[in-house]
C-alpha cells in the first residue's frame, strides 16, 4: 500500500516542516519543500534554501546519508505551486494559526492532484477546524500527521482523523509512515494535545508545582523522574530547559483555551514567580541564556549550575541520588511509601499523572494500549502510564487514593483485583475500556522477540545468550549481557547453535542474530581484557581472540544462512559478528564501526580480514591491491563509524543485498524473511583468497602514518597501533605473489593481538575508556 506514496511536497521549512521534508528523502523519496517569499529579499527561495542549507551542517543531522539532500527540491509557494501538482501527498507544517493554514489549503485544494492526500502537523487546532469551509473531496483526503521534534529521531507520529476522512487515505498514510519512516504511528481522537503532549505537559506541570510544594531541588526531582521511573535521564526540569521555558506559558495557554472546563489541567494553574522572572530575564533554556540549568564556562574548564527553586539564583549542581531513591532501587510503590518528602513528591505526581491518564480514555485514544505507546514513543517513558500503574498495583493505588479522599478513575477501578495487562496461553492481553481483556494484536510484519519469549522457553540457552525458535525454520540468537558485550559464553553458544541447526535434520533452515534491546553489541568485554593485561594472564586473552576466530568461522561457513539484525550499536567484536554473517538486515539507525584502535587494539576477531574481503570484492574497485588495503586501513585506523545504516555501507559494513529496515518492530521479521528467502538454494562461502602487498604496503602505509604522525594527526602510541594494523593488512610477510586466505590472515591479526596487548599504551587506553567512555589520546 506504501507503494502509493512516490513523491511528497511539504509547506513550511521551518523547524518542523523542513526536517519532515529530510526524513522523507531518508525514505528514498523526492520531495518538494516550499515557503513564503520574502518581501524585498531577491532570493525568491530564500526561506527553503537556507533551511535546507542549515540542516546539511546540522548535527545531529536530520539527514541519514549527506546525499539524501539531493532529493529536496526547494522552492515558493507563489512560483512554484505547480509542484504541487504530482504530489502524492502534501504535508503543511505551517505557522500555527487556523485562518493563515485554511487560506493555504483551498490554494492547495486548486492545484493538487485527484487522489493525493493532505496532512497537517498542527498540534493544537482540531481536524474539525481545519476541514471547515475547505471542499468535500478536501475533507476526504485530510487527516493530522503530527510528527515529533526532531522528526527523524522521535519515534511518535500521532494520526487523528475526522468522520469525513476517508479510510483508505488514512490506511495509506499510516502504512507509508509505518514502513518507509520508521514511525510507530497511534491513532489518536481528536482532542487539544492528541495523546501525548496532553499528557506530557500536564506531568511536566504537576512535576513543578509538588517540586515546590514539597521543598525538593531540582537535581532531587530529576533524580526521581528519570531512571527510577523508566524516564528519560533529563527528567523533568531537564526536559524543561530542551523544551524552552518560554514555550511552557504558551503551551498552557493554548491548552486553557481548548480544554474542556473541568479539567484536571486547569487545576495545576499557579503562580511560580521565580520562573516567570527567569523567563522574562532570558534565562530561557538550552536555547536562552541557561535554564534550570546550565553549564558556566570559568578559568581552565567549565562548572555546571542548577537554579535555587526559590530564590532564582544559580549554585553549583549536587547530583547525588536521594537515599529514598537508593533504598526502593526500582521498586515504584516502594519510593511512593517512604514518608520523607522525596517519597510524597513520587506519589503525589505519579497519582495525579496516572489518574489523569485513566480519566482521559476513551477520551482520547480508544485504549489503553495507545495511550501507552504515545508516551513511550512521543515522551521516551520506558513504561506508559498504565504499565506504571500494573507496577504500583490497581488495588494499593485505589487503596490510598481512597484513604487520602481523593477520586477514583473509573478505568483504574475496573483493573481492582487484576492489571491492565496480561499474559493468556503466551499471547499479551489489555483490559479495554468496557472491562473484557483483549488480545494485543500486532501488526502484519511487526515481531518482537519479547513476544515469542513470552510464549516459549529458549531451545538453548546459557549465562550470556539465549537461542529462540521464530517459527518457520528460523531460530534467533540473542546475547543478553550487558550492553550485548561478546565473552566466552556468547562464543561457545554460538558455535553449539551451529551444530544444532547442522544436526536438526533439516528442522532450521538458518539463524537470525538479534536482540530486542537498544544494542547490537559493543564488542568484547573490556572489564576482562583489562583485568587479563593487569596480572599479565596475556594467552587468557589470546585463547580468546582463537574462541572468536573459531566461533565466528563456523558461523561463516556454516551449511545454513545467518542474517545479523544490527540495530543501535553494533561496534568493535558487535561489528565484526555482524561481518561473518551471510547477509546483513540492518535497522536505519545503527551505529557501525571497527572502533578498536580507540582502546589501542585492532580488530582480531577477523574484522581485519572480514573487511579486506569486502574492499577487494567491490565491483568498482580500480587498480592493484594498495586502493582496496588503504581504504580498509583508513576506515580502521580512524574508528569509523557510521551515523546510519546508509552510512554503513559507505564504510563497507553493509554489501549489496544486505537490507536497511526503517521500522524497528519490522526489523526481526525483516531478518527472519531474509533467512527464509536465502535458504531456498543457500551455498556456503569459499574462503577467499587476497593477493596482498606485502612490504611495499607497508613501506606505502608507513609513509602514510610518518606523515600522520609530522602533521600531529597521530599520537605515538597511534602510530604503534596503525603500524600493527598495516602489518595485517598488507598479508604480513607475504607478497603479492604468495595469496593468503583467511584463516592465514586471522592468524595475522592474533600475532598483532598478543604484541598490542602487552603495550603500556594500549593497557592506558583500555583503563581510560573503561573509567570515561571515551578514548585515551597518547
Ligand atoms: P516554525 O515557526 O519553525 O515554522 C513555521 C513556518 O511557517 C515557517 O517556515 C514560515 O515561513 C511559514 N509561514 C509563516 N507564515 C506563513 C504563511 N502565511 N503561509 C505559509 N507559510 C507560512 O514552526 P514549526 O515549529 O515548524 O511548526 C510548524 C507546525 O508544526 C505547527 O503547526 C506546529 O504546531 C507543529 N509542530 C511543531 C513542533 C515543534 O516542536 N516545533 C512539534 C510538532 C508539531
Amino acid at each position: 500500500m506504501s507503494k502509493q506514496i512516490k513523491k511528497v511536497a511539504v509547506i513550511g521549512s521551518g523547524v518542523m516542516g523542513s526536517q519532515i521534508a529530510a526524513h522523507i528523502a531518508n525514505a528514498g523519496l523526492p520531495v518538494v519543500l516550499l515557503d513564503i517569499v520574502i518581501p524585498e529579499n531577491e532570493d525568491r527561495n530564500f526561506l527553503s534554501k537556507s533551511a535546507l542549507e542549515k540542516m546539511r551542517k546540522a548535527e545531529p543531522s536530520p539527514f541519514m546519508h549527506p546525499d539524501n539532500a539531493r532529493l529536496v527540491d526547494v522552492g515558493n509557494l507563489e512560483d512554484h505551486l505547480e509542484k504541487l501538482s504530482d504530489a502524492d501527498w502534501i504535508v503543511e507544517a505551517i505557522v500555527e494559526n487556523p485562518k493563515i493554514k485554511s487560506d493555504l489549503f483551498k490554494k492547495i485544494d486548486a492545484v493538487r492532484k485527484s487522489g493525493s492526500i493532505i496532512s497537517s502537523n498542527t498540534s493544537t487546532i482540531p481536524v474539525s477546524i481545519l476541514i471547515d469551509g475547505q471542499s468535500e473531496q478536501f475533507a476526504k483526503d485530510f487527516l493530522i500527521a503530527h510528527f515529533f521534534n526532531p522528526p527523524r529521531y522521535m519515534r511518535l507520529l500521532e494520526l487523528v482523523t475526522s468522520p469525513k476522512t476517508d479510510n483508505d487515505n488514512a490506511n495509506i498514510i499510516r502504512d507509508f509512515c509505518d514502513r518507509e519512516l520508521g514511525k510507530g504511528v497511534v491513532p489518536c481522537h481528536d482532542t487539544p494535545g492528541f495523546i501525548a503532549n496532553r499528557l506530557g505537559i500536564f506531568m511536566l506541570q504537576c512535576a513543578v508545582n509538588a517540586a515546590y510544594e514539597f521543598g525538593l531541588t531540582v537535581e532531587e526531582a530529576d533524580a526521581v523522574f528519570s531512571k527510577p521511573t523508566g524516564m528519560p535521564k533529563t527528567g523533568i526540569f531537564g526536559l524543561i530547559d530542551l523544551i524552552g521555558l518560554d514555550l511552557m506559558p504558551l503551551i498552557s495557554k493554548s491548552f486553557l483555551s481548548t480544554l474542556p472546563e473541568d479539567d484536571a489541567y486547569r487545576n495545576l494553574m499557579v503562580p511560580h514567580p521565580v520562573i516567570d522572572k527567569m523567563i522574562a530575564d532570558g534565562y530561557t533554556g538550552r536555547k536562552g541564556k541557561g535554564g534550570f540549568y546550565r553549564v558556566k564556562k570559568v578559568e581552565g574548564g567549565k562548572v555546571f549550575e542548577s537554579v535555587d527553586l526559590n530564590s532564582g539564583e544559580y549554585r553549583p549542581t549536587k547530583k547525588s541520588i536521594p537515599d529514598t531513591v537508593k533504598d526502593a532501587g526500582g521498586n515504584l510503590r516502594a519510593m511512593c511509601d517512604t514518608p520523607d518528602n522525596i517519597g510524597k513528591f513520587a506519589w503525589s505526581v505519579l497519582s495525579q499523572t496516572l489518574c489523569y491518564a485513566a480519566s482521559l480514555v476513551p477520551q482520547i485514544a480508544d485504549d489503553i494500549v495507545a495511550v501507552d505507546a504515545g508516551m513511550k514513543l512521543g515522551f521516551n517513558w520506558k513504561y506508559g502510564p498504565f504499565e506504571l500503574m500494573d507496577r504500583l498495583g490497581a488495588d494499593w493505588m485505589v487503596t490510598r487514593l481512597e484513604s487520602e479522599n481523593r477520586t477514583v478513575p473509573d478505568l483504574l477501578r475496573k483493573a481492582v483485583g487484576r492489571s491492565f495487562y496480561k499474559v493468556q496461553d503466551g499471547s499479551a492481553e489489555y483490559l479495554s475500556v468496557d472491562g473484557e481483556y483483549q488480545c494485543a494484536i500486532r501488526p502484519q510484519g511487526v515481531l518482537l522477540l519479547e513476544d515469542v519469549k513470552r510464549a516459549s522457553k529458549p531451545v538453548t540457552k546459557n549465562n550470556s545468550a539465549s537461542v529462540w525458535d521464530v517459527g518457520d525454520g528460523v531460530l534467533c540468537f540473542e546475547i543478553h549481557t550487558k550492553m550485548n558485550s561478546i565473552d566466552e559464553d556468547v562464543l561457545a553458544l554460538i558455535k553449539k547453535s551451529v551444530s544444532l541447526i547442522h544436526q536438526s535434520g533439516g528442522k532450521y533452515k538458518g539463524l537470525v542474530i538479534y536482540s530486542d534491546s537498544d544494542v547490537f553489541s559493543v564488542g568484547a568485554n573490556l572489564g576482562l581484557a583489562l583485568f587479563c593485561i593487569n596480572v599479565s594472564m596475556y594467552s587468557v586473552l589470546g585463547d580468546l581472540i582463537r574462541k572468536g576466530h573459531e566461533a565466528f568461522h563456523a558461523l561463516r561457513f556454516a551449511r545454513f544462512p545467518s542474517v545479523a539484525a544490527t540495530s543501535g550499536l553494533a561496534l568493535g567484536g558487535g561489528c565484526e559478528l555482524a561481518l561473518h554473517c551471510s547477509s546483513i538486515q540492518s535497522h536505519a539507525e545503527t551505529n557501525m564501526g571497527l572502533v578498536e584502535t580507540g582502546v589501542g587494539l585492532i580488530p582480531c576477531w577477523g574484522g581485519c580480514t572480514q573487511m579486506l574481503g569486502r574492499a577487494f570484492a567491490k565491483k568498482d574497485r580500480i587498480g592493484g591491491p594498495i586502493p582496496p588495503v588503504t581504504q580498509v586501513f583508513d576506515i580502521i585506523r580512524n574508528a569509523k563509524k557510521s551515523s546510519s545504516a546508509f552510512e554503513a555501507r559507505d564504510l563497507l559494513f553493509l554489501r549489496e543485498g544486505d537490507g536497511i529496515t526503517m521500522n524497528r518492530d519490522r526489523l526481526l521479521y525483516d531478518a527472519k524473511q531474509k533467512v527464509l528467502s536465502l535458504s531456498k538454494h543457500y551455498k556456503p562461502p569459499e574462503q577467499f583468497k587476497l593477493s596482498l602487498p606485502g612490504s611495499a604496503g607497508k613501506t606505502a602505509i608507513g609513509l602514510i602514518i610518518e606523515g600522520l604522525r609530522v602533521l600531529g594527526k597521530a599520537l605515538p602510541h597511534d602510530v604503534v597501533v596503525a603500524k600493527s594494523l598495516a602489518a595485517v593488512l598488507c598479508g604480513g610477510e607475504k607478497d603479492m605473489t604468495s595469496p593468503i586466505n583467511e584463516e592465514q590472515l586471522m592468524d595475522l591479526e592474533h600475532r598483532e593481538f598478543m604484541k598490542l596487548q602487552r603495550t603500556q599504551g594500549t593497557a592506558a587506553r583500555i583503563g581510560y575508556m573503561l573509567k570515561n567512555g571515551k578514548p585515551l589520546r597518547n
